[in-house]
């Protein structure tokens, strides 16, 4: 009881709402500032601790990592050392702790690397130039942001090559082949992977 007025004391009447709402999915539509990160937080702790939810069934995806830590401190002071026990993180960041964990089910080795940005531009030039063109002459954004686009819709290098409409996209797909093969050979995943490798196992492996 104690706890269910701490949790609900510093809410409004909508955003109390929003946080005992916890049978099926709430939808949270709200302006800048207005309150939707305390009340995702509170209805985290409300689940601990007015619910008696396990922490460790609990996951709180955040899509910046300033988010994150902002997500994380303020679950800190609402439940403190249970913080530990919950997925919180980034898409990216959990999507990485996931396929360390349960990777290897879709032969992912659990010691890859991650490149960031700037590492993914780089192996692109040197895939661009690997398959015979020019850095210069096809910007390697350019081609990051199409290979981006195929990896958020689910397709391989392969699937791509057999979709392709213009010279431009025939361009893209030679050098994402290249650039996924030397990807591979540093055992290293690019953050468009992170997320749909995740999405592969979890349709590979639902259990
Ligand atoms: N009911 C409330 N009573 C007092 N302060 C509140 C209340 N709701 C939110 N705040 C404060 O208002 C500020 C903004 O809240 P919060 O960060 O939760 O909003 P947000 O909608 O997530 O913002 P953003 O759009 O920037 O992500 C914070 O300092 C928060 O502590
Ligand atoms: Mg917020």
């Amino acid at each position: 009881m104690r706890d269910m007025i701490d949790i609900l004391a510093d809410l409004n009447p909508a955003q109390r709402e929003a946080v005992e709402a916890i049978n099926g999915p709430v939808l949270i539509l709200a302006g800048p500032g207005s309150g939707k990160t305390r009340v995702i937080a509170h209805r985290v702790a409300y689940l601990i601790r007015v619910c008696g939810v396990s922490p460790h069934g609990i996951m709180a995806v955040t899509f910046t990592n300033k988010a994150a830590r902002e997500m994380e401190a303020r679950l800190h002071r609402l439940v403190s050392g249970s913080v530990r026990d919950l997925t919180l993180g980034t898409f990216h960041a959990i999507c990485a702790r996931i396929l360390r964990r349960e990777g290897r089910a879709i032969g992912i080795d659990p010691r890859f690397v991650i490149y960031d940005d700037e590492d993914q531009l780089s192996l692109l030039k040197r895939g661009i130039q690997e398959v015979g063109l020019d850095p210069k002459q096809y910007a390697p954004r350019a081609i990051a942001s199409a290979i981006t686009s195929a990896k958020s819709r689910m397709l391989t290098p392969q699937d791509y090559i057999q979709s392709t409409h213009s010279y431009f996209e025939e361009v893209v797909g030679r050098v994402y082949e290249r650039y996924q093969q030397l990807l591979t050979e540093s055992n290293a995943l690019d953050f468009d992977d992170l997320l749909m490798k995740a999405v592969q196992l979890f349709r590979n492996s639902p259990e």
